[in-house]
């Protein structure tokens, strides 16, 4: 691919690029940054207002295939994450079978290759996801997995969870875990508090993240060993993890745009489409995870993009918890973070592109010369409504929907080829 782009404002940390300028790109390698003089057949002109970061990564979706692909499949998720601006995910191994062999592993592989962009899969920690036996990690990597998670349950038992971590480090794997106690949960929908006693349901207390975030944060300290925390939405959890790396433990840990957007009063309306695991929580929570996004204790921006069809959320009390995510993630961050003034874009190219890569042991894609382009082009300053049938997922189960957000990808450019265009 020959593409010229023009006018834009490029940012990518990793290479100190700060400046709005051309970039070149010749059989889809980055050619040239900066003033360009040379005629190209084909132009993206960003008039200086559109911006370029290196193409964004998930390290945490949920793509359903094989066996639920009524909700998504390994096309539609990519489609999703490439009108977003991702050109790499992980994808988690709650699908039916679970990914917990080298089989299961190159189906996704193989399948994966038509879309155009990176699909890394995510196998177990524990066959089947049941939390009884590990599951054999030399195989898995040989396959390619680079990350497991039993993610959608914890790993009930600590010692095996302990020998986990310590097997996946010795192997150069991250282990990242949902971090939720089943027995403190009990059977809760949402937040466990004052909206929950007012709806007259169940609620999960905050307690039941806190404390298996704890006991990980400790896991990974007997074994000197990183671990990785999925989905952080309670002040009590930001709060161990940052004493946690302050004292040098190997820990990292993600939050998802929802968690630093709403909190547990979205669930008043009662629609199924606001619950997810862990819930939304209170504002206190909400601004707790927000600080942790700006001083670095989260590292990370995901989805948790989890699909679900309109026929099992229609019921508020018995759906099953997750929302999709891929298509609003960078606009509600834009919202959250860099219109508020809180963040530049250098941040958000590390909490949404460069330290997920890191994390996951995954080759960095830098805007540079030399480099196969992999790219996403959006309008900051676009706003626009979101509209669950819009959206190219399967799913429309969408915490986001029928609210305003600015900015909004246009182009996605991954392995040197235009892959979406809005
Ligand atoms: O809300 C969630 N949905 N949380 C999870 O951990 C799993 C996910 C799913 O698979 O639907
Ligand atoms: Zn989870
Ligand atoms: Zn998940």
């Amino acid at each position: 691919m020959d593409l010229l782009i023009k006018n834009v404002h490029i940012c990518d940390p990793q290479v100190g690029l700060d400046k709005v300028a051309d970039i070149e790109i010749s059989g889809g390698v980055i050619k040239n940054i900066g003033k360009c003089d040379t005629e190209y057949e084909r132009v993206i002109d960003g008039e200086g207002r559109l911006c370029v970061l290196p193409g964004l990564f998930d390290m945490h979706v949920h793509f359903r295939d094989p066996g639920l692909t009524y909700k998504e499949d390994i096309i539609t998720g990519a489609n999703a994450a490439k009108a977003g601006g991702f050109t790499g995910v992980a994808c988690m191994p709650n699908t039916k079978p679970p990914i917990d062999n080298a089989e299961t592993v190159g189906y996704i592989i193989d399948k994966a290759r038509q879309t155009g962009i990176n699909v890394f899969p995510v196998a177990c920690v524990t066959k089947a996801m049941a939390g009884k036996e590990l599951c054999d990690y030399v195989e898995l990597i040989a396959a390619g997995v680079k990350m497991i998670s039993d993610d959608g349950r914890p790993v009930e038992n600590a010692e095996l969870m302990r020998q986990a971590i310590e097997q996946t480090n010795k192997n150069g794997l991250i282990l990242a875990s949902h971090c939720e106690d089943l027995n403190i949960i009990n059977g809760g929908i949402m937040n466990k508090g004052r909206i929950s006693e007012q709806l007259g349901v169940k609620g999960m207390d905050r307690a039941s993240e806190d404390y298996i975030t704890a006991r990980e944060i400790c896991l990974a300290m007997s074994c000197d060993a990183r671990v990785h925390i999925c989905h952080v939405s309670t002040r009590g959890s930001v709060n161990i993890i940052r004493a946690a790396k302050r004292d040098g433990v190997k820990v990292t840990c993600e939050t998802a745009p929802h968690y630093f957007t709403f909190t547990d009063e979205k669930l008043l309306a009662r629609d199924a489409d606001f619950r997810m695991s862990p819930p939304l929580r209170t504002e206190d929570d909400r601004q707790a995870v927000l600080e942790a996004v700006l001083d670095g204790t989260i590292d990370c921006i995901i989805t948790d993009h989890a699909p679900h069809s309109a026929e099992e959320k229609a019921d508020f009390e018995t759906a099953p918890n997750g929302v999709v995510g891929l298509e609003t993630s960078l606009a509600a961050t834009l919202t959250q973070l860099y219109h508020t003034g809180k963040a530049d874009l250098n941040k958000i190219a590390e909490l949404m592109s460069v330290n997920p890569r890191k994390i996951m042991n995954v080759d960095p894609v830098k805007i540079e010369i030399g480099q196969t382009a992999d790219l996403c082009i959006f309008d900051p300053n676009l706003e626009w409504e979101v509209i669950p049938s819009e959206l190219n997922s399967k799913s429309k189960n969408s915490v986001f929907k029928g609210t305003k957000l600015k900015g909004k990808n246009l182009y996605t450019i991954c392995g040197g080829k235009l892959v979406y265009q809005l």
